[in-house]
């Protein structure tokens, strides 16, 4: 199935993009894209929380069966709270992130979930981009919450119902 999508005034077509639940096969990929795309990433060990079910949630989409993009949601009562969205550089500005970020929307509705939030470098105008496009608002700012460089997180926060 395709999307049309514009892009500098022309309609291009993208093909509609389908995540699969992270499970522990993929998490040696996960790891590898944490690796790239961090300063400080999640080890295999911490990715594996985002397949315990009632703990956490991974959504992954593969290439060739290589690990492209994946994103995770740790869920506390009824609340998400996203871990972490990455997207293979290679692989970028081909709507991964975004059919990413909309499957854990997905599972957050199916299960109820009241809101889904999130921190984000302020500095990071993609991911930002991207949140605000499927509906996330800014709901606060933390104060020199990241190191390595240090920078103020933005709180952005999704009503699901
Ligand atoms: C943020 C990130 C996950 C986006 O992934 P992606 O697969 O390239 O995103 P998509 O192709 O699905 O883009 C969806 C929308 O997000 C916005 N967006 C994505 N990248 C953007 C960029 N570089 N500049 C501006 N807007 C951007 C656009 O609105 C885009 O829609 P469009 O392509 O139709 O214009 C990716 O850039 C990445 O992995 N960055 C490094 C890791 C990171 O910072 N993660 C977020 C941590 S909070």
């Amino acid at each position: 199935m395709e999307e049309n999508i514009k892009v500098g005034g022309e309609k291009k077509a993208r093909k509609r993009i389908y995540p699969e639940r992270l499970t522990v096969d993929a998490l040696d990929g996960v790891a590898e894209l944490e690796k790239l795309c961090f300063s400080q990433p999640w080890s295999r060990k911490s990715l594996e929380l985002l397949t315990n079910e009632g703990i956490g949630v991974g959504m992954v989409c593969r290439k060739d069966g290589i690990v492209c993009a994946y994103g995770g949601m740790m869920c506390a009562v009824d609340e998400g709270q996203i871990t972490n969205i990455a997207t293979h550089p290679d692989h970028r500005r081909q709507g991964y992130g975004k059919a990413v970020v909309e499957a854990l929307i997905k599972y957050a509705k199916n299960n109820h979930l009241e809101s889904i939030s999130l921190e984000v470098r302020e500095s990071n105008r993609a991911a930002i981009e991207l949140y605000s496009a499927l509906g996330f608002k800014v709901e606060g700012k933390r104060k020199d919450f990241y190191t390595k460089p240090t920078e103020s997180a933005l709180v952005m926060v999704l009503k699901v119902k």
